[in-house]
């Protein structure tokens, strides 16, 4: 146990256990580098857990409860499509949360013991930069980490010659429609009902309104999402989310796009939603209600007035290219700053800034960075869309096959969808693909490997896939830039 009166010191110091800063720590250690990590999250076995959002309330929680509802759905709607008779196809909501807790508790163990192998110390509090790269932690007060515990709750001062800032985000709240414990949740709430809400609002159509839409769509109940945008999916490649679109007016996602919530009222039963649309005042009764318009960095009290960390007016924390800060030294990586809020954009920050901190010259590119949403059919998407393309007045070619004309998914009953690669007239170099189809999530790696090594569409038009499998819509896509898609009643360019 560190002596109380000295002051320990680390060659780098991470706050924040995400999948940003857990992933730098782990990066860090690696590379020899003395660090600990400091983490605040306290789990709903109230412990404390690594892994952040993505792993206690976000990505992993979230996807279970995905792959569960759909195969209840393709369980209960879909089985006799495949000469598959089944009756009384029951949902155990509770034994469904429990199957993801286990997974969240399993998964956040690990990097605890990733942080053992590694000889990352976890330090359970709560972490303030001060002056001179020290910091400020607060144990947690059921902590059972590296910090004495016979001096909570008296702060601990550590210091170290390099910090990483990855304190991540949190839901936006709405004044019009605070949180109560059951009925007005945000995401993390809506991942650990036991009940299936008969009528459920959500505020919202972004991802996760999208997904958590989906999950309890798929268990039996009624959704209405209210989204304040008049266009969909905005970040979307358009003919994308025009696809989307109708795919969820048919599932019965009952999406109302220009809505705008104004307020609810709560009544013993039931929530009033009230919202204005280009008609005027409307309203939609329902019983629980999701907000999900939203993350806002963690940037509140995380630094000292006097460190002089700079922040946007967006609360993100200002960095450079490098990810480093106004002040040298000081790092800030994932939710908490520019760009996509997704786990793998954290998690690449956080391994470039180790290596950087170590002298290494690591390269990213965000332009490679994927996206997926995972609904059914599943989204995915890298580098430029379209509309992109055309605003910049970029020259370029498009390539698009059809699921429909897939062999593989025609065989496994998914055959909605499509691949589109974009690719420059000139020189061919791939600029994006959009996907929507099944097993998106999966494809799209293709793509951003292709990018990433700076390939053209006839490099995948020239290369030799599998039969039958998702992955040849790809290869048709490519050809297709070219007008010569085998599969395809091909167009004129
Ligand atoms: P976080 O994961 O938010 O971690 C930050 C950590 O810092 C937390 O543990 C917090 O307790 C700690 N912390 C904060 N302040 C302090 C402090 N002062 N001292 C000590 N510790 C502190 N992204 C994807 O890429 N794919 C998905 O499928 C996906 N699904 C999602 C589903 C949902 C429902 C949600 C909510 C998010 C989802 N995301 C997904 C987003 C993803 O979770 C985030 O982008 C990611 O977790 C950000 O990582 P981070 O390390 O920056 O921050
Ligand atoms: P979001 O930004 O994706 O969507 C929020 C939506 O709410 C927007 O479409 C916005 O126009 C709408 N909105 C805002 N205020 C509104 C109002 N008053 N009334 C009606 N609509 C309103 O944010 P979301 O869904 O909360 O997710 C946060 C982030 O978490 C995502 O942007 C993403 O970075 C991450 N995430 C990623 C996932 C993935 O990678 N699969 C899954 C879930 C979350």
């Amino acid at each position: 146990m560190p002596d109380k009166h000295a002051i320990d010191k680390y060659d780098v110091i991470v706050i924040g256990g995400g999948p940003g800063g857990y992933v730098a720590a782990i990066r860090c250690a690696q590379l020899g580098m003395k660090t600990a990590c400091i983490d605040k999250w306290i789990n709903k076995q109230g412990k404390p857990a690594l892994g952040g959002t993505c792993l206690n309330v976000g990505c992993i929680p979230s996807k279970a409860l995905l792959e569960d509802s759909e195969q209840f759905e393709h369980i209960s709607k879909h089985s006799n499509e495949h000469g598959i008779s089944v009756k009384d196809v029951h949902m155990d909501i509770a034994a469904m949360i429990a199957r993801k807790d286990k997974i969240v508790t399993e998964l956040t163990a690990g990097i605890a013991q990733l942080f053992t192998a590694n000889k990352v110390t976890w330090l359970q509090g709560s972490g303030t930069l001060l002056t001179d790269k020290k910091i400020r932690v607060e144990a947690l007060e059921n902590a059972d980490s590296a910090i004495p515990q016979s001096d909570a709750p008296q702060p601990v001062i550590v210091q170290a010659d390099n910090i990483i800032i990855a304190t991540g985000s949190s839901p936006v709240e709405l004044a019009s429609a605070p949180l109560t414990d059951e009925r007005i949740v945000d995401s993390s709430g809506a991942l650990n009902w036991e009940t299936v809400p008969q009528r459920l609002g959500i505020i919202g159509a972004g991802v996760i309104g999208l997904e958590l839409g989906s999950v309890w769509r798929r268990l039996g109940s009624e959704v209405v999402i209210l989204e304040a945008m008049d266009d969909f999916l905005a970040a979307a490649d358009t003919q994308i989310s025009k696809h989307a679109k109708r795919e969820f007016d048919k599932q019965g996602l009952d999406i109302r796009l220009g809505s705008r919530l104004t307020r609810v009222k709560v009544k013993d039963k039931e929530l009033l939603v009230k919202y204005t649309d280009h008609k005027g005042e409307q309203q939609v009764t329902v019983d629980r209600l999701i907000v999900s318009v939203g993350r806002r960095p963690n940037t509140a009290g995380i630094a000292a007035d006097d460190v002089g960390l700079k922040i946007d007016e967006r609360s993100r924390i200002e960095v450079n290219d490098d990810c480093e800060t106004n002040i040298p030294g000081i790092y800030a990586i994932g939710d908490v700053v520019r760009g996509p809020m997704l786990a793998h954009k954290g998690s690449e920050e956080g391994v470039a800034v180790a290596e950087r901190i170590a002298g290494q010259k690591p390269h990213l590119d965000f332009n490679n960075c994927p996206w997926v949403i995972y609904t059914h059919p599943e989204i995915a998407w890298v580098g430029k869309t379209e509309q992109q393309l055309k605003e910049s007045g970029s020259n370029y070619r498009s390539g698009v096959f059809s699921f429909a004309a897939n062999g593989r998914a025609k065989a496994m009953n998914q055959a909605s969808g499509f691949v589109k690669m974009l690719a420059d007239e000139k020189t061919d170099r791939i600029l994006g693909v959009h996907i929507i189809g099944p097993m998106a999530s999966e494809l799209i790696g293709q793509a951003v490997v292709a990018m990433e090594s700076e390939n053209t569409s006839e490099d995948i038009a020239r290369a030799i896939f599998a039969h039958p499998s998702l992955s040849e819509s790809i290869h048709e896509a490519a050809l297709s830039v070219s007008a010569r898609a085998i599969h395809l009643v091909n167009r004129k360019h």
